[in-house]
């Protein structure tokens, strides 16, 4: 992905405003454009350019997608949630924007998400091919992906817990989000069903991996590498891979799943940019 054109859309979507909306949009604002690995747009960027040569008909969906990401953070680190005060390497929304602001900036940015998609499908050439992008996204943004993910994993603060529930809580809470990028840019790309269905199986493997690593950055990073607090998981009593089978298993299953996702990368022709993505997203330290 051309990381300048699509900075340039994000904040093109969010104009500043100078009325009575300036401080929802400014704490909008600076959520989304504090930067972020933006790993979850590259994705879709990638899965689409398996199929298209250019890839700026993504952006509308990508963006739509990086807001949604960036809103279930903003909610994540509320008082609320994890009460984690530092994000993206600056103080979270609420400890910048004060915690209503930063509720209706997660508020408003699900909006904006939800009005690109839908522009982009009623200047779509195939409004079919747009409405199945947009339901895969929003699917994998509620109660059925990210919303019941987080739920789960609230529910099992403190708790004792099976493997089941905790591939519950990874695959609804951060591999909805990346199986979801996956598949929209295989749809908007003009992939199969067969190719669809590979596409989404690799956001699964590659889903669960990230979470998996989250945690163990979680642990072992530093805060200047994550932007983010270490040691957040143990403060909240959070259920963890990490805590149920320890480090080493926690690795080796890491290792697994990327050898999965090699398997299914490799299944496509013209999979240089995937295959990069996926190895940045495999040696990440942050
Ligand atoms: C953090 O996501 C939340 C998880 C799902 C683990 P990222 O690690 O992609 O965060 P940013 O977007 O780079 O800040
Ligand atoms: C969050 O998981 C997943 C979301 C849907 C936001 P975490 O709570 O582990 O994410 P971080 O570590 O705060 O980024
Ligand atoms: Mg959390
Ligand atoms: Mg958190
Ligand atoms: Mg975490």
């Amino acid at each position: 992905m051309n990381r300048a054109p699509f900075e340039n859309f994000l904040s093109e979507a969010i104009p500043e405003r100078s009325s009575y909306e300036a401080p929802v949009t400014r704490a909008m604002r600076y959520s989304l454009l504090a930067g972020g690995k933006r790993i979850r747009p590259s994705l879709m960027v990638a899965a689409y350019r398996l199929f298209q040569d250019q890839e700026a008909e993504v952006y509308p969906y990508a963006a739509a997608l990086e807001m949604i990401h960036t809103y279930s953070l903003i909610h994540d680190d509320l008082p609320a949630m994890d009460d984690d005060d530092l994000r993206r390497g600056r103080p979270s929304c609420h400890i910048a924007h004060g915690e209503a602001n930063a509720i209706l900036a997660g508020d408003g940015l699900l909006n904006q998400a939800m009005e690109l998609v839908v522009s982009a499908g009623l200047n779509a050439k195939d409004p079919r091919q747009a409405l199945r992008a947009a339901h895969s996204l929003f699917t994998a943004a509620g109660i059925q992906g990210m919303i019941g993910g987080q739920s789960a994993d609230l529910l099992f603060e403190g708790k004792e817990a099976q493997e089941q529930d905790l591939i519950f809580i990874h695959q609804k809470k951060t591999a909805a989000l990346i199986r979801t990028a996956l598949e929209v840019g295989g749809i908007l790309g003009g992939a199969t069903e067969e190719e669809c269905k590979t596409l989404k199986e690799l956001g699964e493997v590659i889903g669960y991996a990230f979470q998996l690593q989250d945690d163990l950055l979680d642990v072992f990073a530093t805060v200047e590498e994550l932007g983010k607090p270490i040691g957040s998981d143990e403060k909240n009593g959070k259920l963890t891979f990490l805590k149920l089978y320890g480090v080493e298993q926690t690795r080796e299953t890491i290792r697994e799943l990327f050898l999965q996702a090699d398997g299914l990368v490799s299944s496509f022709e013209k999979n240089e940019e995937l295959q990069t993505i996926v190895n940045e997203i495999l040696n990440r330290r942050s």
